[in-house]
């Protein structure tokens, strides 16, 4: 079961009490299968749903802060017929912990996280150490952590935290074909415009 009992006050008050309410709702509405993979800031849902029909072994959840891309997202989980995927809105930070059980997740994607250039914004970054906890408390063990982004010292900032963890370690990515992913809405327009492209992937254990 997933934590339908988590307190709004157990965590800062920066998330809307809304946005709890919503993610309880799923929680409770909402049996996961056995395989689930979570893509965080699933933007207008282009990856989400081309993943969703390569995987149709997995089902495949997106959480994404901004309505109007959850919105636009779910039309196209629609309009494609897609069974397999569904999307959330708020922050991840809160979702994973009430949305799905300890040791769930099979794999996490996160693609083209927000950089947060300024030295004083680097607290808003996702792979934060708590972050990675949260992680480590809902993943499976040996599933997977894709990150790509355009932004070097955000991908060694990434592999930096990641590597300090106990409980994640760079995955060989001879054990992947990460080529047979889809590419992201982000994605397609930095290979465009010839941005090196950063991989941090890392496995759980
Ligand atoms: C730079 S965009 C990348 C979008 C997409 N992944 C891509 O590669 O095209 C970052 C996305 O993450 C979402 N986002 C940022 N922080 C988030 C959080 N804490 N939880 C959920 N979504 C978040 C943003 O609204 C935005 O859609």
């Amino acid at each position: 079961m997933a934590n339908l009992d988590f307190r709004f006050d157990e965590i800062t008050e920066q998330y809307s009490k809304r946005e709890l309410e919503a993610f309880r709702e799923f929680a409770s509405t909402t049996t996961l299968p056995e395989r689930v993979s979570v893509e965080i800031g699933s933007n207008r849902g282009r990856f989400l749903t081309a993943l969703s029909q390569d995987r149709p072994d997995h089902f495949h959840l997106g959480i994404e802060i901004r309505h109007k891309w959850v919105k636009q997202s779910k039309k196209s989980i629609e309009k494609l017929h897609i069974d397999n995927a569904d999307v959330i809105c708020g922050d991840a930070n809160l979702a994973l912990p009430i949305v799905f059980d300890d040791g769930q997740i099979d794999d996490i994607y996160i693609l083209y996280p927000d950089p947060w250039w300024k030295a004083r914004h680097h607290k808003r970054r996702l792979i934060q150490p708590k972050f990675l906890d949260l992680l480590h408390t809902k993943m499976k063990p040996e599933g997977r952590v894709i990150i790509r982004t355009d932004v070097g010292p955000l991908a060694d900032a990434m592999r930096e935290e990641l590597t300090f963890h106990p409980h994640f370690f760079p995955l060989d990515p001879q054990d992947y074909d990460f080529n047979a992913l889809p590419l992201s809405t982000r994605e397609r327009s930095s290979i465009e415009q010839d941005i090196p492209l950063n991989l941090v992937y890392f496995q759980h254990s």
